[in-house]
């Protein structure tokens, strides 16, 4: 019997592409038995472009503003997608709402990091919506993708706790460390089994990672 193949992983970005590197680092250092075959953003000045370069990682942008309406965008991403076969498309940072056909396409091998304790803070501005409302924790969400935005089964949240005197750049920076803890976190239990759509869907509360990386509750065997 050979050595069983790496995990292949497609990832979708917009900007900094933080947790994409994230991911290459969990990649490379062995936490992660999977290879990025390919990184695709939809805006050409993406940083997360140079960070792809710098570890040979191809890349392909297909920029939104090209395409005449989503069905069109989301047809060419599709078959970027499909020319790869990965196993799993992961959405990091990327600022596109998909169509319903795309998501149904790759439902159950799509997953996303949403900057909220989910299902608190769907969309946009999502430290400032928990700061003004005199929230005590925050976090972040790594789910499967559907149809409704923001609104997939979660895989695994990080939480923090917020002070008194916490602003929104502030939280985003914590946001983002969590973030980099919990994205390979879930891909590597999607990698070993650990969990799945039908499991995510059927369970009644995510993980939960805290900010010194004690899992909480672990996922269903
Ligand atoms: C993250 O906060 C993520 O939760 C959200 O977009 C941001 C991307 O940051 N979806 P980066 O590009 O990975 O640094």
């Amino acid at each position: 019997m050979g050595t069983p193949e790496k995990a292949r992983l497609v990832v979708l970005a917009s900007g900094n592409g933080s947790n994409f590197q994230a991911i290459i680092d969990a990649c490379e250092d062995g936490r992660l038995d999977a290879e990025i075959v390919l990184l695709i953003v939809n805006r050409p000045g993406a940083y997360a472009l140079e960070r792809a370069h710098a570890h040979a990682i191809p890349t392909q942008v297909i920029d939104h503003k090209a395409h005449p309406d989503r069905e069109a965008f989301d047809a060419v991403l599709a078959k970027a997608i499909e020319s790869v076969a990965p196993d799993w498309i992961v959405m990091a940072g990327f600022m596109r709402i998909l169509t319903d056909g795309f998501v149904n396409r790759f439902l159950g091998r799509l997953i996303n990091i949403h900057p909220s304790l989910l299902p608190k803070y769907p969309g946009l501005d999502t430290h400032a919506r928990a700061l003004g409302a005199g929230d005590r924790a925050h976090g972040a969400t790594v789910h499967f993708v559907t149809p409704t935005v923001d609104a997939g089964p979660p895989i695994v949240q990080g939480k923090i706790e917020i002070s008194p005197d916490d602003t929104v750049e502030g939280l985003k920076q914590r946001i983002h460390g969590i973030e980099h803890r919990i994205y390979p976190l879930a891909i590597e239990w999607l990698i070993e089994g650990k969990t799945d759509f039908d499991r995510a869907s059927a369970q009644t509360h995510p993980a939960v990672v805290d900010a010194s990386g004690n899992q909480i509750i672990p996922p269903s065997p």
